[in-house]
């Protein structure tokens, strides 16, 4: 197969969802299309149990072993499709976001009866920000939930989208009998018995045939009639263009657990979701169909095992063949690099390979060269952009509890934070340094793993901090330095240098922003 025709068969992607609307679950389906799992549940490993939200050690153990489920890969239809996993837990949503820098398009998951939840809100703001398409399926279907029309509603005004959809259902709960495939003009009858045939649906053009009586009885027919008809004249057509824009998002309905309505949208999917993807680099647009190599490193996942120390390096492919053992610009440090055993990931597993293509990811064995965000080149000077660090909402000053093992607990932290754990501050005044995270848990991942993998000790002293911002630097200079003399005892530098503004709320941010209007305030490390 030639470079470009491996290329135009990748659908990288996320699933993204509020915990509990039915990602795992969905997961699994998907897979079992692709004939990559033998069973359902492979994939529930990687999950972590509700209830256990300070039970860490449930945590490392799943971290032990989710390396191989942070991408999931199969074949259908000839289409090599990319899973890029991304953790549920709200205290992990960095992780997410990071993860949503190396998709090409994104399904969300939404529970009928929930409908549209807080961490669903957050991710795809950040989906939307990047224009990333999205496809929208509504699980749970076999339960009562909302009414389909509401739902549809809510989410183009809780999500800011613009929906088309794509199939609709056919009653719900105790009464859904299916649904109406818009995409392929197909009736798709659900029965709750027989979850493991995959029904391929009847072909049904035309809703006014009296047939349709006879299948789904007098009264859903008609309803189904009026509903279509309102989904035709309410709603917009679907277009490629809009869709790949990230500006229209098809819809779909069913139940993942039944494994109902998931091949419609895969099929779908493998359809009209888009191939890997240009990139925008500091000096210029990279296309994918670029033969020379690009990459970027998304994820960087510790081993457990103190005894093995390396980590594994997740690089997705922006462009040309990644090959095993060819030297490798490695940007940042200015390094060329070769990789003897560059993993890929297929279903659950892992395994070396000789060469990837743009859309996959390769993990690479690293012992402390990577960060996130590094790019690798084939000798060009680029670094990929749009993996910026965003505002932490909890902030701890961390103390060194073991005065003879500084050394350790420094490293300790520099490579915990390399690894995108959590962000280091440096505060200007005093030199105390600060960690900044999502979730309260990470803190006590840290300590954990500090003592655990680098021997060293360490104790934490809340500081109520709001928000971190970064401070865009002025024309203005003496308002500059006027602003950088006052808010002293609130300035800091991040791992890179940059200087952040910590404001203990949104008032103070506000004030700051009226005083000081030469001086810029951002809640992420990359601003335009
Ligand atoms: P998540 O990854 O988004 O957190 O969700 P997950 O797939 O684990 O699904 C959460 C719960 O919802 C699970 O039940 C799962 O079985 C159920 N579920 C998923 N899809 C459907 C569906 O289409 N219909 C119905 N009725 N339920 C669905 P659980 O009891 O919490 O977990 P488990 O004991 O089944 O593992």
């Amino acid at each position: 197969m030639s470079f470009i025709e491996e290329l135009e068969r990748r659908r990288t992607f996320g699933i993204i969802s509020h915990p509990d609307a039915g990602k795992t679950t969905l997961t699994e389906k998907l897979l079992l299309f692709g004939g990559a799992i033998q069973e359902a549940g492979a994939v529930k490993n990687n999950k972590i149990k509700k209830g256990a939200t300070s039970d860490f050690m449930e945590i490392e153990r799943q971290r032990g072993i989710s390396v191989a489920t942070s991408v999931l890969a199969f074949i259908y239809k000839d289409k090599k499709i990319n899973i890029l996993d991304t953790p549920g837990h709200k205290d992990f949503a960095e992780d997410t976001f990071r993860t949503l820098t190396a998709v090409d398009s994104v399904i969300v998951v939404i529970d009928v009866a929930k409908g549209v939840e807080a961490q669903t809100e957050k991710l795809v703001a950040v989906c939307r920000m990047r224009k990333i398409p999205i496809i929208v399926f509504i699980n749970k279907m076999d339960r009562e939930g909302k009414d389909a029309f509401d739902l549809l509603d809510e989410v183009e005004q809780k999500l800011g989208l613009r929906v088309t959809p794509l199939s609709f259902p056919i009653g719900m709960g105790y009464d859904f009998k299916g649904i109406y495939n818009i995409w392929e003009k197909k009736l798709n009858l659900f029965s709750a018995e027989n979850k493991q045939t995959i029904s391929e649906g009847i072909e049904f053009d035309d809703v006014s045939n009296p047939e349709l009586d006879t299948i789904i009885g007098d009264a859903a027919a008609n309803t189904l009639r009026e509903e279509l008809e309102l989904v035709y004249s309410v709603y917009p057509k679907f277009n490629l263009n809009e869709y790949l824009k990230g500006d229209l998002q098809p819809v779909f309905f069913g139940s993942a657990l039944n494994n109902f309505g998931v091949k419609e949208l895969l099929d779908c999917f493998t359809e009209i979701a888009p191939t890997p993807q240009p990139k925008m680099s500091d000096t210029r647009l990279v296309d994918s169909k670029e033969e020379k190599l690009t990459g970027f490193v998304f994820k960087i996942h510790a081993n457990m095992d103190p005894k093995h120390r390396d980590r594994l390096a997740f690089v997705k492919i922006v462009s040309g063949t990644f090959k095993r053992n060819a030297p490798y610009l490695h940007v940042r440090n200015g390094k060329k690099m070769k990789f003897s055993s560059p993993n890929a990931f297929f279903a659950e597993k892992k395994e070396i390979v000789d060469e990837s293509f743009p859309g996959d990811i390769v993990g690479l064995h690293d012992t402390g060269n990577f960060k996130i965000g590094d790019t690798l080149t084939e000798g060009e000077i680029l670094n990929f952009k749009g993996i910026p660090s965003f505002s932490p909402e909890h902030f701890r000053y961390v103390n060194n509890a073991d005065p003879m093992k500084a050394k350790q607990l420094y490293k300790g932290l520099d490579q915990l934070m390399d690894e995108g754990v959590a962000q280091l501050f440096t505060m200007e005044m005093n030199g105390r340094k600060l960690i900044g995270t999502v979730g309260a848990l990470q803190y006590e991942v840290i300590q954990y793993r500090l003592e655990h993998e680098y021997g060293a000790k360490c104790t934490y002293e809340n500081l109520p901090v709001h928000k971190a911002c970064w401070v865009e630097a002025t024309d203005n200079k003496e308002e500059f330095a006027e602003f950088k003399r006052v808010k002293q005892r609130y300035l800091a530098k991040d791992k890179e240098g940059k200087l952040v503004f910590l404001a203990d709320s949104s008032f103070t941010i506000q004030m700051t922003e009226q005083k000081y209007p030469s001086v810029k305030l951002h809640t992420t490390s990359e601003y335009e």
